[in-house]
């Protein structure tokens, strides 16, 4: 069976994010064959049309080439204010003005984790909306949104709740899936 290399994206550049947690936890519930790299794109800078102007930065060009190596990306972000953390729209918006944008055609897989009850379900649709105008190509479910994390990953950032566990797994397959019907097109 062919190799499919995951990239993952985290929206949240705090050393213990619950949604990191998620992707390692996503990267090991993975189906065999499948795996993930996670992308570091802290350097990015604030979008500014003047410093595009002078030439796209390196952190920039870097994560998009990422990307368009990737087989599929899988993005875990947590909510902010009820819309997509900035650290992760940023990127978005410099990326989507890099020639050869990097999100057309690419399989996406979404998830989140949030300390509140709904698990960052209203960033994920504002998301949806966003890298829709990339040409991404979103699986659409099983969606999976890890409400109150705080009670189910432990202290090290393991992912000990098992109905998470199976949702994740489940997605994995999902995106396996996902992948490879993209690729028929
Ligand atoms: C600026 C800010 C805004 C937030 N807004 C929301 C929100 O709208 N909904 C929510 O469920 N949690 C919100 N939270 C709490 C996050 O769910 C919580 O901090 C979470 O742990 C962040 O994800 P991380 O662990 O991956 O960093 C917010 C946190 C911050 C720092």
């Amino acid at each position: 069976m062919a190799s499919i290399n995951v990239l993952g994206i985290c929206g949240s550049l705090r050393a213990k994010s619950f949604n990191r947690s998620a992707l390692l936890a996503a990267a090991e519930l993975m189906p065999a064959g499948m795996q993930m790299t996670v992308a570091d794109y802290a350097d990015v800078p604030l979008f500014n049309q003047d410093v595009q102007d002078k030439g796209f930065p390196e952190a920039v060009m870097r994560l998009a080439q990422q990307i368009r190596e990737a087989d599929a990306l899988l993005i875990a972000s947590p909510e902010y204010n009820f819309s997509i953390s900035g650290v992760l729209k940023n990127a978005i918006d410099w990326l989507s003005r890099v020639p050869a944008p990097p999100f057309k055609d690419k399989p996406v897989a979404i998830l989140s984790a949030t300390m509140g009850p709904l698990g960052g379900a209203r960033q994920q649709y504002e998301l949806r909306k966003v890298l829709g105008s990339q040409d991404a190509l979103v699986l659409v479910k099983p969606e999976v949104f890890i409400g109150q994390a705080q009670t189910k990953f432990d202290a090290e950032g393991k992912l000990t709740d098992a109905a998470t566990r199976k949702a994740v797994t489940d997605q994995m397959l999902a995106l396996e899936r996902w992948i490879a019907r993209v690729a028929l097109k």
